[in-house]
């Protein structure tokens, strides 16, 4: 849940970096330029004051060279960077940094085009962050020499690394500050959704009452209003499912004791009914005994649903119920070749309604024997464990597979069940019946095959 919160962040902050980060290169890319081009007028600009004040007060280039080195030094003075004053062919005549004047050459592209009558400026390359510029000096019409001014670009350098500072320190906290923002908006959705996500879960389990509050007027809001009128209507829809039910099934009933009845009249030998209508009359009995049965699970159901399944508990020996039902089982174990093994544990009393665990009991033993291949066998027992009592009964057939395993207890669930007969109640009522007696009732698929059904009571002493 926290997760959308956290990615949402993290979104924002790097947005917010990549952001701040391009906005940092477009706007050092285009102040370096502004700052550059602007020094580089500035020089020219100096430069031709310097060279009008030799055009105004010199008149050949013999005096250039005399008044040179003091000049430069003055200009420099003034704030101009480095000055030098260049003679035809470049040779320097004056140069403010003092360094040795008359033989060497300066030849900078700049410089010859300043001495062609070009003032001219660049920024020079290799990183050392210098503008030179020159300008041409010319006296009665032609170029006698060229100013030549060089200055540091430091302090344009100085002011980028500042705007990048002061970007990358406001790039952090708008992330951090956006990203906060971004976790708690998040926090209103993922809220609420949890919120959802917990009714949703109850609702899943059947509890129609979950709700989920409803605090915002937004699309969480709506999510919730709309799961609150769903639950509504599911448990309007379960109410009616289960009224229905219990209606029809209680209507069958009187029916089909009708059909019995006069079934079993037919059967009766001294009826003189001819051998074969009384074969078909049979099915019919034993299809309306089917049917019966049927109705009562629906019943039973039902009743247990509204919590009004009626238990009368009482001492009950287990293992000689088991007996019984072991018993009881014998002829349909024998007609489809399948082993009761002998009863296992010993006698242990369970505070239980009798009839309704011998209903289990029966239940149990039918599926693991229907279940079982010719030839298998079914071990059933009673067995103690952590405060519990287990009634077990274990075949050796295909078994639940994972998939149906969680199911099997619904009502009309039929796993691979198709191929045997059955409505897919029997589990559904058995389990009712245990946990309306403080019990459960345990279905499990053990590694060597086949399934194991455990009926569980607590092994409590009774109310008094
Ligand atoms: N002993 C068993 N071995 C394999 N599958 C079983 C066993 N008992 C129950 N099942 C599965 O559980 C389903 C539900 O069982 P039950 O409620 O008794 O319904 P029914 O027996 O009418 O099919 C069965 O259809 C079957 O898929
Ligand atoms: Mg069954």
């Amino acid at each position: 849940m926290r997760r959308i919160g956290t990615r949402l962040g993290a979104t924002y902050a790097v947005v917010m970096l990549v952001f701040m980060g391009v906005l940092g290169l477009f706007l050092t890319h285009w102040l370096s330029g502004y700052y550059e081009s602007s020094i580089e007028s500035l020089l020219l600009q100096h430069g031709r004051l310097a060279a009008g004040f030799f055009e105004r007060y010199l008149g050949s280039d013999q005096e250039l060279g005399s008044v040179a080195q003091a000049l430069a030094v003055q200009l420099a003075d003034e704030g101009n960077g480095r000055v030098q004053v260049i003679g035809q062919g470049g040779v320097v005549l004056g140069d403010s940094a003092g360094a040795p004047v008359g033989r060497p050459r300066l030849v900078t592209p700049t410089v010859l085009a300043a001495l062609r009558g070009r003032p001219h400026a660049v920024i020079l390359p290799g990183g050392k962050g210098l503008v030179e510029a020159a300008v041409p000096i010319r006296v009665g019409g032609s170029v006698i020499g060229a100013v030549r001014l060089t200055s540091s670009l430091s302090a344009v350098d100085q002011t980028l690394a500042e705007i990048w500072q002061l970007m990358g320190i406001g790039a952090l906290v708008a992330a951090a500050v956006t990203s906060l923002v971004a976790l708690g908006l998040a926090r209103t959705v993922t809220g609420p959704l949890g919120a959802i996500a917990r009714a949703a879960r109850e609702l899943g389990r059947g509890r129609w009452e979950a709700r989920v509050p409803v605090t915002t007027r937004d699309e969480v809001g709506e999510v919730a209003d709309t799961i609150n009128r769903m639950a509504t209507e599911l448990m309007r829809l379960e109410r009616a499912r289960a009224e229905f039910l219990g209606g029809i099934s209680h209507e069958l009933r009187t029916p089909l004791t009708a059909i019995k009845g006069y079934a079993v009249t037919l059967l009766d030998p001294q009826g003189g009914l001819p051998a074969t209508e009384r074969g078909y009359i049979g099915i019919i009995d034993r299809e309306a005994d089917r049917l019966g049965r049927l109705v009562d699970d629906l019943l039973e159901l039902g009743r247990a649903q509204a919590g009004r399944l009626s238990i009368r508990p009482g001492w009950v020996d287990a293992r000689a119920l088991l007996e019984e039902v072991h018993h009881a089982m014998e002829p349909r174990a024998e007609q489809a070749s399948v082993v009761l093994a002998p009863v296992e544990g010993a006698a242990r009393r369970v505070w239980a309604d009798e009839d309704r665990l011998r209903q289990v009991l029966l239940n149990l033993v039918d599926n693991a024997v229907k279940w079982s291949p010719a030839g298998g066998s079914v071990e059933m027992g009673v067995a103690e464990d952590a405060g519990r009592i287990g009634i077990f009964v274990r075949d050796h057939g295909p078994g639940i597979s994972a998939d149906d395993l969680p199911w099997v207890f619904e009502r009309f669930y039929r796993g691979q069940g198709a191929a045997r007969p059955g409505e897919g109640l029997g589990l559904a009522v058995s389990r009712e019946i245990m946990r309306a007696q403080g019990g459960d009732l345990l279905a499990d698929s053990p590694e060597d095959g086949g399934a194991l059904m455990t009926a569980v009571l607590p092994d409590t002493a009774p109310p008094s």
